[in-house]
């Protein structure tokens, strides 16, 4: 059957979720959010812990049923044709599914075997899985005596053994080192480039932004914002001017003397991080430099002495706080 026939016709976004709700009792877990991803493209869904990002991809492979609302996979309704779905979807869990008493090839056989793969189909894939995933030295060792980052990509490894269409990667780099980290970006960038379909999970901006073509951002259940990388960081992505002042008994002072600018930090309390702390605010900087160099100036004819003053990209929880304060 050619792909065209299995998955739909092509113009069907790969994935398509409609005012999508689940709640467990009391608990809302995902309070209506809607998104699309077209087909090879890569989606980021960030968000902070019990945001709903793994309770999202949970109804998008069929482990779960939506409360109300809907999502489709390639056009296919998760819950009409949750069928249809699995043969579309594989998923790489927040938690490899891995047995660590097997081998390497032991465990992509075991999902290979799952997957109807049987004989010379399946010795094939796997020896191709090997090698683009670069696990020839760890082929033949057991998988719990692997390091952190090699386990994860035989856990993604695992995931293609059968070509799936879309892949759901739940945190895929928590936990790893940095090149263990860039590793898996890698393996990423290059499903990406195979053509297939993923929504990736993460808590990391900055991985988001490397790998992924857009955004959705949650917050408690619910879209707070979605875009390119790049829109928004223009959201969200104002610099910030940090000052650390000597003195406690001027933060008065200073908070007029820059009372036009949005406050992202109120002045640290120094006294109760030890009374040599100094206290330290930070504004948003809307033009980088300009600004940093206006409160200096500002400061100087005031007779205010810093510490310390610079400019610097805001930080994730700076952006997340941002955005819950003016959800799109
Ligand atoms: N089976 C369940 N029963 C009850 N509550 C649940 C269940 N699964 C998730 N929740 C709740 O739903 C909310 C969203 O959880 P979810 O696991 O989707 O968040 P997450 O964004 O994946 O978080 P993390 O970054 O910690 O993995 C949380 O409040 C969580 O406690
Ligand atoms: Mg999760």
């Amino acid at each position: 059957m050619s792909t065209a026939a299995r998955t739909g016709t092509a113009a069907e976004p790969a994935i398509q979720v409609t005012d999508l709700v689940k709640t467990y009792g009391e608990v809302s877990a995902l309070k209506g959010i809607s998104f699309e991803v077209a087909r090879g493209e890569v989606l980021g869904l960030l968000g902070p812990n019990g945001s709903g990002k793994t309770t999202t991809v949970t109804l998008l492979s069929t482990l779960q049923r939506p409360t109300s609302g809907s999502a489709r996979i390639c056009g296919n309704d998760v819950v009409a044709r949750a069928g249809r779905v699995r043969e579309l979807v594989s998923l790489t869990g927040q938690y490899a599914a891995l047995d660590e008493g097997l081998t390497t090839v032991e465990n992509l056989s075991v999902f290979g075997r799952l997957t109807g793969l049987r004989g010379r189909a399946l010795h094939t894939r796997i020896d191709e899985l090997v090698e683009q995933f670069d696990l020839g030295t760890a082929r033949d060792r057991r998988v719990g005596a692997l390091s952190g980052g090699m386990q994860r990509r035989v856990d993604i490894a695992s995931a293609l053994v059968t070509r799936p269409e879309v892949l759901f990667l739940d945190e895929p780099t928590t936990g790893l080192d940095p090149r263990s980290r860039a590793a898996v970006w890698d393996t990423v960038a290059a499903l990406r480039g195979d053509g297939i379909t993923v929504l990736l999970t993460t808590q990391y901006l900055e991985e988001a932004d490397r790998l992924a073509d857009h955004i959705v951002m949650l917050n408690q259940g619910s879209v707070v914002a979605a875009g390119t990388p790049g829109r928004l960081k223009q959201q969200v992505g104002a610099a910030v001017c940090e000052v650390t002042l000597v003195e406690r008994d001027v933060t008065a002072a200073v908070l007029g003397l820059l009372a036009d600018l949005e406050l992202v930090e109120a002045p640290t309390d120094g006294t109760a991080s030890g009374s040599q702390a100094h206290p330290r605010l930070v504004v948003r900087a809307p033009n980088g430099m300009s600004t940093v160099s206006e409160v200096i100036t500002r400061l100087e004819k005031a007779s205010i002495d810093v510490v310390d003053i610079g400019l610097r990209q805001p930080s994730l929880d700076e952006v997340f706080l941002q955005l819950t304060e003016s959800p799109r």
